[in-house]
């Protein structure tokens, strides 16, 4: 019989792409969304699982312990993935405690009803390399301690633990995948890198003069979504449920990105001034091309994270394979593609 998996946050980047993965493993999956005036599955679309007989679309707000415990019944699935979150950083310092019900309550509510329903449910929740926060161990392993700088990092730390006491506390086999920042052509537009090729593309397309970036000198680890997602399900694949971290080992910086972003398309660029003032110039026509806004500037930055998957690699047989200039190559072709046809 086909297993069944829940996956909470269906329609953002990794639910779609752990929607794909497991469709094609043949599960049946339940990909939970909350209720909004106009729900847009796009993603789904663009991967074309949109009407896969085997996706059942359901609406459940995580933040409802009653909506999740009636879903979790209903389903009586073998696994889930929770992936649904307040995932931006920087709002999650202008809405700290939507942020705190959604990403850490919810995971309480998950695994209770779990306990109550069927122990026998694997759980899989999203934790995050922005749990070890400001750190000086480099590269971050599972055992370096945590120090997160932000409500959602925090938030997230939370979810953690609470996933690691039910293991411990009831035999649950809750995995916490804690994974490096990982993109993909379907990135939400808020986040730097698809913020910039989603730019870089409209400059190249003279639809945009100028993009606005706060910390061009944070670095971070950045690897392919659709990579990630196979881990997350592996982790869930094991005889013990663990802690693995998925990254590349490999730390860039968001100039060094942007620096990839205009080489893709041919626009030469040099940096001028430093602070606030530093500016990319098009040497094409002379005309500046990146500036700095303190408005994208955190009110506590992580310089730098990035990862050591040995672990995965050694018991999960995970590792990536995507570069970051074939990220970036990606990325650029989709944008490029979406805004010479306004879709
Ligand atoms: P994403 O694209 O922002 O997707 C987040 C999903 O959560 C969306 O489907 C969103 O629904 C849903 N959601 C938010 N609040 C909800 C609520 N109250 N009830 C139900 N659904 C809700 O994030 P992602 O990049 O796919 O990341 C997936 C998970 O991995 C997140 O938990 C994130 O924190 C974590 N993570 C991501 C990365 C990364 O680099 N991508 C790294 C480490 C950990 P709407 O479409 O309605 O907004
Ligand atoms: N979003 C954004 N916009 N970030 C900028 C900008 C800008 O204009 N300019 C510089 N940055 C810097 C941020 O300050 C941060 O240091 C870095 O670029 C990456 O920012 P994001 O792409 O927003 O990602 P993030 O690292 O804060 O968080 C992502 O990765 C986490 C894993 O480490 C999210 O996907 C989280 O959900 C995830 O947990």
């Amino acid at each position: 019989m086909a297993k069944k998996a829940i996956i909470t946050g269906i329609t953002g980047q990794d639910g779609a792409y752990l929607g794909e993965f497991l469709l094609q493993k043949g599960y049946k999956v339940y990909g939970l969304y909350r209720r909004v005036s106009s729900p847009s599955f796009w993603r789904l679309k663009e991967l074309q699982i949109y009407k896969n007989p085997n996706l059942y679309l359901l609406e459940c707000d995580i933040t409802d312990s009653i909506s999740v415990f009636n879903t979790i019944k209903k389903i009586m699935p073998d696994e889930i993935y929770n992936l649904a979150a307040q995932s931006f950083v920087q709002t999650s310092f202008e809405q700290p405690l939507s942020t705190m019900q959604i990403n850490s309550l919810s995971v309480t509510y998950m695994l209770e009803s779990i306990r109550l329903i069927n122990p026998h449910i694997r759980f899989y929740q999203a934790s995050t390399s922005e749990m070890f926060g400001k750190t000086d161990d480099e590269p971050q392993h599972e055992q370096t301690p945590f120090a997160p700088r932000s409500p959602y990092g925090i938030s997230k730390l939370c979810a953690h633990w609470t996933s690691i006491n039910y293991y411990e506390s009831y035999n649950i086999f809750a995995c916490s995948g804690i994974l490096f920042n990982h993109e993909s052509p379907l990135r939400g537009k808020e986040f730097v890198t698809r913020k910039i090729t989603d730019g870089v593309a409209k400059i190249a397309l003279n639809q945009l003069e100028c993009i606005e970036l706060g910390n061009i000198y944070a670095k971070r680890d950045w690897g392919f979504a659709k990579e990630y997602v196979e881990g997350m399900w592996k982790m869930l694949q094991t005889s013990m449920p663990d802690t693995f971290i998925l990254s590349t080992g490999k730390a860039y910086s968001v100039k060094e990105f942007v620096t990839l972003a205009f080489e893709y398309v041919n626009i030469p660029i040099v940096w001028e001034n430093e602070g606030l003032n530093e500016v990319a110039i098009n040497t094409k026509n002379n005309r500046i091309c990146v500036r700095i806004s303190p408005k994208y500037y955190r009110p506590a930055e992580i310089d730098s994270l990035v990862g050591d998957y040995s672990k995965a690699e050694k018991i999960l047989g995970w590792n990536p394979s995507c570069s970051l200039q074939d990220l970036c190559k990606l990325m650029m072709e989709a944008d490029l593609q979406r805004n010479r046809h306004k879709l």
